[in-house]
């Protein structure tokens, strides 16, 4: 179609939501999934009306300023939108879109197996096998600590965080939450709320945090909030690295303060501070909580929803701006 819509994408996406893209739009696409660096994706962008984004690109004021007239929507492949400065976006009239909900199964999955891995010391134990240092057994070898019946505080109660706190209860799970707002009954579902950060911390020997990655969430758990928790505690991270204060966390883990920490997200993704390597407690996955076929198919069909109703003149489902 001649006169249908130039959308660049910057990433590869599902077999099935390109051809989606390549039947309605005229799609730029990333075949070799290339990371574009900024000037690259901006002389992309120069015929473009739209854009499909991940978190892997930033659009900081200056590349929103940066971006040519033409481009009239920032349609995420994601659900966080912290790569996003929604600020200037707004300022340019551009409309930016996410794909909520889709993810919360497959990222609650990813909590559990950072759970269980870090209170179990997967890493540890796959280091051994893989690296064939495994020589015996005892009673005493590899002792972790049990997740069934622990206190789990969540930090972050929309979708993922419910979705955890659900897989939490199949372990016996107590859970606790923390949230801007309570939730009605039906969806606490026995969680207990608490309105203060500071209230909830003593009471968790697993931390689970599923808020977004927002200035003010910034370094949320600290020095100081992370000696609230009790000894031998366990956090772990499926949402955004920048929620966490990255040294003070480093320095827990090998004062012993906490047993173990599990991370999907880091900071300075993929360069990430070099000392997680060195610890043996802490359990480590590269950014995939949203990384299954059934997932990623969602998100790039609800992109296309966002995408189909910009460009019909109807109010897009996500709009975050
Ligand atoms: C999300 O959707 O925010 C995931 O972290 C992948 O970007």
């Amino acid at each position: 179609m001649t006169d249908s819509p130039v959308v660049l994408i910057t990433r590869k996406l599902p077999e099935a939501v390109e051809r989606r893209l390549a039947r309605d739009y005229r799609p730029l696409f990333n075949s070799q999934d290339r990371r574009y660096a900024t000037d690259e994706l901006l002389e992309l962008a120069a015929g473009a009306d739209a854009i499909v984004a991940t978190h892997t690109e930033s659009f900081s004021r200056d590349v929103i300023a940066r971006l040519p007239e033409r481009v009239r929507a920032i349609a995420n492949f994601s659900v966080g939108v912290d790569h996003v400065d929604l600020d200037a976006a707004r300022e340019r009239g551009i409309t930016v879109t996410n794909t909520p909900e889709v993810l919360a199964n497959a990222t609650a999955e990813i909590t559990m197996l950072l759970m269980l891995g870090a209170a179990r010391r997967a890493s540890e134990g796959e280091r051994l096998i893989r690296e064939n240092r495994w020589r015996s057994w005892s009673p005493s070898f590899m002792v972790g600590v049990e997740v069934t019946g622990k206190r789990l505080g969540i930090v972050g109660m929309g979708g993922v965080g419910r979705a955890t706190a659900k897989r939490a209860r199949g372990f016996d799970m107590e859970v606790h939450y923390h949230n801007r707002r309570r939730l009605p009954a039906e969806l606490e579902a026995g969680a207990i709320y608490h309105e203060s950060l500071e209230q909830m911390l003593p009471q968790c020997d697993f931390l689970a945090l599923h808020c977004p990655g927002l200035p003010e969430t910034r370094d949320l758990l600290n020095a100081e909030r992370i000696a609230l928790l009790p000894d031998g505690a366990i956090v772990v991270n499926a949402a955004r690295g920048t929620i966490v204060d990255e040294p003070a966390l480093i320095d827990a883990l090998r004062s012993g303060k906490l047993a173990a920490a599990g991370l999907d997200v880091f900071k300075n993704e993929p360069d990430i501070d070099p000392a997680f390597r060195e610890l043996d407690n802490v359990f480590l996955l590269p950014h995939i909580g949203s990384a299954t076929r059934e997932t990623r198919d969602a998100m790039g069909f609800r992109v296309l929803e966002n995408l189909d109703a910009i460009f019909a003149g109807r109010e897009p489902r996500d709009r975050v701006v």
